[in-house]
């Protein structure tokens, strides 16, 4: 990749440089020679456009014009006609690459979104077939295990042994919960939801979390918030695990805020840590699937927030606490979602 890249550079510096030395060593008097010359400075441009976008064609635009200029002040005629053409090749030349530069850095962007969205839909798809093969087997073995559990006395020196495989294999369950809920698609059923309420019956329903780990939540809800349209259970599970993510990243006897606010054209819900932040590099990662840091996390819990946001019309991003530690996760959606909105399936469900 990298040699590729030097080989690129290597190329449009060299015919750059290359042509230019020609202008200079040919006669002024030679015209047809140099328009050729002139033309020939596109096969750098469009290049350079093609493989780096808007900043390669700028970047080949300031070198032509840099070593360009003094040949074409050296022959002034004090704006002659040929002046005059010179000039408007060079504004063709800017605005060529200008435009040239912007289409393809469009064309980048869509071929990567779409990349990243068929990228998805195959993990997706991968991951599905994966939990419903574990499901039966793993549902078996939890279910007899708890029957042999049951049937043998509790100082028998195995129970322990068998205590650590139920608790594992339930922790195996709801990791396998979590991927089915990942890769199905999200099918939301619609009604009125008052996000302050939920916010208030989460704050409750989450304290006893916070409590175990001595964090305090900290609801500061605008009354004047819209109703919004919406699954009422889907909200509910998006918020659950922004603000789990927020406990557990949170140290000992911090407190952690959830906002609610009316935006231009819905609301915004806002969950405020104070803990260790996220670092830059993973900044992208964060919401990919299985993407996780924690020793018993399952990386499924934003990348499900995410879908369901996004069946809503809505988004969720973060960003690093202004001055202080921690981060804020916003989970912005509209007071009702479009009606095409189905969100995106993967597989069996
Ligand atoms: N509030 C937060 N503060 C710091 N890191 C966070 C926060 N929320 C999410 N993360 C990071 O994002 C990762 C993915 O989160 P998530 O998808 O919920 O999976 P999990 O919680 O199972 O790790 C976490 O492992 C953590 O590194
Ligand atoms: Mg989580």
């Amino acid at each position: 990749m990298l040699a590729t890249n030097n080989t690129r550079i290597s190329f449009i510096g060299l015919t750059i440089v290359g042509v230019t030395v020609l202008h200079y060593l040919t006669l002024a008097e030679m015209r047809y020679e140099h328009t050729f010359l002139r033309l020939l400075y596109y096969v750098p441009l469009v290049f350079a456009g093609l493989w780096y976008g808007i900043r390669g064609a700028l970047a080949v635009c300031g070198t032509v014009i840099a070593l360009y200029t003094p040949y074409m002040l050296i022959q002034w005629h004090g704006f002659s006609t040929e002046d005059f053409d010179r000039l408007m090749e060079g504004v063709l030349f800017v605005g060529i690459a200008i435009l040239l530069g912007i289409l393809m850095d469009r064309e980048k962007r869509h071929t990567e979104a779409l990349m990243e969205s068929r990228n998805l839909a195959a993990v997706g798809r991968a991951v599905n077939e994966i939990a419903h093969d574990m499901k039966s087997p793993l549902m078996a073995i939890g279910g007899f295990m708890r029957q042999v559990a049951r049937q043998i006395p509790s100082d028998d020196p195995n129970r322990k042994k068998l205590n650590i495989a139920i608790r594992e294999t339930a922790r195996l369950e709801d990791m396998v919960k979590g991927m089915l809920e990942f890769s199905r698609s999200v099918r939301l059923s619609k009604s009125p939801v008052d996000i302050n309420e939920l916010v208030m019956d989460l704050a409750k329903l989450l304290s006893r979390n916070g409590a175990q780990s001595n964090v305090q939540l900290v609801p500061e809800i605008d009354p004047d918030l819209p109703m919004i349209m919406g699954d009422r259970d889907k909200i509910q599970r998006v918020l659950m695990n922004i603000i789990t993510n927020a406990i557990q990243a949170s140290p000992e006897g911090q407190k952690v805020r959830i906002l609610t606010e009316a935006s231009a054209d819905g609301i915004a819900i806002k969950v405020v840590d104070y803990g260790a932040g996220i670092k830059d590099d993973h900044k992208e990662s964060v919401f990919h699937p299985f993407f996780t840091t924690k020793k018993s996390g399952t990386g499924l819990g934003l990348g499900v927030a995410k879908k369901i946001t996004e069946a809503h019309g809505g988004r969720i991003y973060f960003y690093p606490n202004q001055g202080q530690p921690g981060v804020t996760f916003v989970v912005e959606l509209p007071v009702d979602f479009p009606r095409d909105q189905k969100g995106a399936g993967h597989g069996r469900t």
